[in-house]
């Protein structure tokens, strides 16, 4: 009788313990114990019920890019810069070709204040094509 009286004693803060727990730590623990199987890695796409996360953001338009940071000057004329909708200055620019276009948004012109990237420092290449053709084509 002792025993099972020392034993009940022994036990009962244990269970007043595994009482205590509130929903969200069960759930937690519970979170943490699961096996690794049925784990989620953040962008695993295996997984059901789990959004991964993309893996590269989704690239800007060229008209988004353009709005964000080509307008200040292209919009403008500033410091001479050729202005969207201005078909002939970007008519006589084109002789030279949209490689070389593309490589003046990507890398600036020299001694102008076409500076690389116009200063969109975390456009991708792809996004600064796209807001040259966006400017090329006068917004269309
Ligand atoms: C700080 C002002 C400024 C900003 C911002 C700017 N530009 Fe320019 N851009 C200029 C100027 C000035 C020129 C004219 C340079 C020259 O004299 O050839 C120019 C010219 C260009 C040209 C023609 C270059 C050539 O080789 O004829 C392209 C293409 C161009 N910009 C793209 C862009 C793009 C794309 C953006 C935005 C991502 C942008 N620019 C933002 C000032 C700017």
């Amino acid at each position: 009788m002792i025993r099972v009286l020392a034993l009940i004693i022994a036990v009962l803060p244990a269970l007043a313990l595994a009482v205590d727990l509130s929903k969200s730590q069960r759930a937690e623990i519970e979170a943490r114990i699961k096996p690794y199987s049925q784990s989620c890695a953040v962008g695993d796409d295996s997984c059901s019920g789990v959004a991964a996360e993309p893996e590269v953001a989704i690239a800007r338009s060229g008209e988004e890019v353009y709005n964000g940071a080509c307008m200040a000057c292209h919009s403008t004329g500033a410091a001479g810069a050729p202005m969207l909708g201005d078909a002939d200055a970007w008519a006589s620019r084109m002789t030279k070709g949209m490689e070389a276009l593309y490589a003046s948004g990507v890398n600036g012109v020299a001694g102008t204040g076409m500076i690389a990237r116009g200063g969109c420092a975390d456009c991708s290449d792809e996004e600064i094509y796209a807001a040259v053709d966006y400017m090329v084509s006068n917004g269309e």
